[in-house]
C-alpha cells in the first residue's frame, strides 16, 4: 500500500463512517482489506484503491467500510449500565410514563445484538410491571452484516459464554445444533434497521432511552459533538442516554450532563440544540444557523 492509498483510504474511512484513523494504522488497514482484496479477485490493497477510483465499485467501497468497522460485542457488556436500565431508569420512566404506558429505546451502533437483545431480556426479567405496555426497541448499525446476523438471533456457543448469566441461557434460547437461538418472543420486541449515524436520523422519531456506546470512539471531537447535538434533539427531555466505558459528553459538548450518581448514564441538560443539521455538517454551521435565528 503506498502512502497515497492510505491517504485516499483514511479520507474515505472518515467521510463514510466517521471512523478517525491515525497517521499510523497502516498495519490496521492492511489486515482488513487484503484479505477483502483477495475475496474480490484483486491482487491487494492498491488494486482495490484503484477500483474505488474508478467510481463504478460502490458495493466493494461498501465492503472496504465495513470490513474497517470494529463488531467487537458482547451479551451485557459492562454490566453496570443494564444494573442502570433496572434500578433507575426503568423505575424512573415506568412513573413518568403511566399514562402513555409506551416506551421507546434506541440501541445506535447495535452490531450482532447481543446489546439490544441484553436489554429486551432485562425488560422481559422486569415481568408484570411491564404488563399491558408497548415497548419498542429499535437496534440500528451502520453494517448490514452484523444486523443479519442480529435478525437471526444465532449465537455460537463462544458468544453465549460472554456475558450471559447461564439461567437466562436456559430461559431465553433454544439450542439449535452446536448453537442457540434466541427464542422468538425477544426477538420480535428487537426492530432492526440500517442506520448510518454521520446521516440525519431525526425520522426516526423520539426515544425514552438511547445507548450509544462504544461507537463515539472512533470518531474525531467535532463529528461527536455534532452527533451529540442530534442526539438531543431525538431524546424524551426526562430521557436517559447511555455510552460506552471510555466515552463522555465531558468537555464535548453541554446538550447532555452526566447523571450525578451513574457512571456512564447522561440526561439531557434542557440545553437545545441549533436547528437540525443536515449530513455531516460541522458543529460550527450549527452555531451559525442558531446565530441567524
Ligand atoms: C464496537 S461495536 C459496539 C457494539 C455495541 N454498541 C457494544 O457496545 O457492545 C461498534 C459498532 O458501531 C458500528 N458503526 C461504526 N460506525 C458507524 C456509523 N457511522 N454509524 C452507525 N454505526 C456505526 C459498527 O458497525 C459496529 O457494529
Amino acid at each position: 500500500m503506498t502512502p497515497s492509498d492510505y491517504e485516499f483510504l483514511r479520507k474515505l474511512l472518515k467521510e463514510r463512517s466517521g471512523l478517525d484513523l491515525s497517521t499510523d494504522k497502516q498495519y490496521l488497514v492492511e489486515s482488513r482489506l487484503v484479505p477483502l482484496a483477495r475475496k474480490v479477485g484483486l491482487s491487494g490493497i492498491s488494486e482495490l484503491v484503484q477500483k474505488m477510483k474508478s467510481g463504478s465499485a460502490e458495493a466493494v467501497t461498501a465492503d472496504v467500510v465495513e470490513a474497517m468497522t470494529t463488531n467487537e460485542t458482547f451479551f451485557f457488556r459492562d454490566k453496570t449500565p443494564f444494573d442502570h436500565l433496572k434500578d433507575t431508569m426503568m423505575p424512573a420512566l415506568l412513573q413518568a410514563r403511566t399514562a402513555r404506558r409506551s416506551l421507546r429505546i434506541w440501541c445506535a451502533a447495535s452490531s450482532t445484538g447481543q446489546e439490544p437483545y441484553s436489554i429486551a431480556m432485562c425488560l422481559k426479567e422486569l415481568g408484570p410491571s411491564l404488563a399491558g405496555w408497548k415497548l419498542d426497541i429499535l437496534a440500528t448499525d451502520l453494517s448490514q452484516g452484523v444486523l443479519e446476523k442480529s435478525r437471526a438471533g444465532i449465537f455460537s456457543q463462544f458468544e453465549v459464554q460472554r456475558g450471559l448469566p447461564i439461567q437466562l441461557l436456559v430461559k431465553y434460547f433454544s439450542q439449535v445444533g452446536d448453537m442457540w437461538q434466541l427464542n422468538a418472543d425477544i426477538r420480535a420486541m428487537v426492530q432492526h434497521r440500517q442506520l448510518n449515524l454521520l446521516q440525519d436520523f431525526a425520522h426516526l422519531g423520539t426515544f425514552d432511552i438511547i445507548f450509544c456506546r462504544n461507537v463515539l470512539i472512533y470518531f474525531d471531537q467535532d463529528t461527536k459533538i455534532t452527533i451529540f447535538e442530534r442526539l438531543a434533539r431525538v431524546i424524551e427531555g426526562d430521557g436517559f442516554m447511555v455510552l460506552g466505558a471510555a466515552e463522555s459528553v465531558v468537555g464535548i459538548s453541554d446538550v447532555f450532563k452526566p447523571h450525578p450518581e451513574r457512571r456512564g448514564l447522561y440526561r439531557p441538560n434542557g440545553v437545545r440544540p441549533a436547528k437540525p443539521i443536515i449530513g455531516g455538517a460541522a458543529p460550527q454551521l450549527a452555531k451559525a444557523i442558531a446565530a441567524a435565528g
